[in-house]
């Protein structure tokens, strides 16, 4: 299933980081703003515990976080978002996974990977800004699946049906989070109308 997060503060900076004119600092910046507004979204059923807390006045029952919570971006671009989740959850874990697309093929090729041993048991978000085929996803869950993860989220910043499609049929336990469900991909295997190459406009390689 997937979660389309439609706050007016999450579709105005998609709106700026969509733009062609939008360079690799200020691409870097939104990524990490965004991300912040989906995963706050993505969050907002993870378990908690009741706790007692003495304020200056009384007793009060509030509620902490009760999962260890492992983030885990998709190289290169995932690494975009990591420090947007990580202000939301500072103390979070971080497992890698190393993926890229083959150029002709279009499929996901793993070249890293290492995640802390919390992902059993614990709860893992997956951060990708781009779910296009799908391919990397599900290549990702499968890996992470393989080691023992059983509670894992995909937060993403576009996504399109083709690749939600995927990811639902290899994975139906898994939510989707994302701030843009596109139209289509392009013969490429782009989305369409996406925001380009998303690691080359992080990162600055883009001609
Ligand atoms: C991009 C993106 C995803 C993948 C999405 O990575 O960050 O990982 O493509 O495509 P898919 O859904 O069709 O698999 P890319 O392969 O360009 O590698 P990079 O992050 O190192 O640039
Ligand atoms: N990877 C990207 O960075 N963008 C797309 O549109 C598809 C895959």
């Amino acid at each position: 299933m997937a979660e389309l997060i439609e706050h007016p503060c999450v579709q105005h900076k998609l709106a700026v980081i969509r733009n062609v004119k939008t360079g690799h600092k200020r691409f870097r910046e939104l990524s990490k703003e965004i991300t912040k507004f989906v995963c706050y979204e993505a969050l907002k059923n993870i378990k908690t515990k009741e706790v007692t807390v003495t304020t200056p006045v009384a007793e009060a029952t509030c509620r902490k976080i009760d999962t260890d919570i492992v983030v885990i971006p998709i190289l290169r671009a995932g690494i975009g978002m990591l420090e947007g989740i990580l202000e939301l959850v500072p103390t979070a874990r971080v497992g890698f996974v190393g993926l890229y697309r083959d150029e002709d093929t279009k499929l996901p090729v793993t070249y890293y990977e290492r995640y802390p041993p919390q992902i059993e048991g614990g709860t893992c978000i997956v951060i990708d800004p781009m779910l296009a085929t799908g391919g990397s996803t599900v290549a990702a869950l499968d890996l992470l699946k393989a080691k023992g993860a059983d509670n894992i989220i995909v937060v993403c910043i576009v996504s399109c049906p083709e690749g939600i499609a995927l990811v639902e049929k290899a994975h139906p336990d898994v939510l989707i989070y994302a701030a843009a469900i596109d139209e289509e991909l392009n013969e490429k295997k782009y989305i369409v109308p996406g925001l380009g190459d998303a690691g080359d406009r992080l990162f600055g390689t883009s001609h």
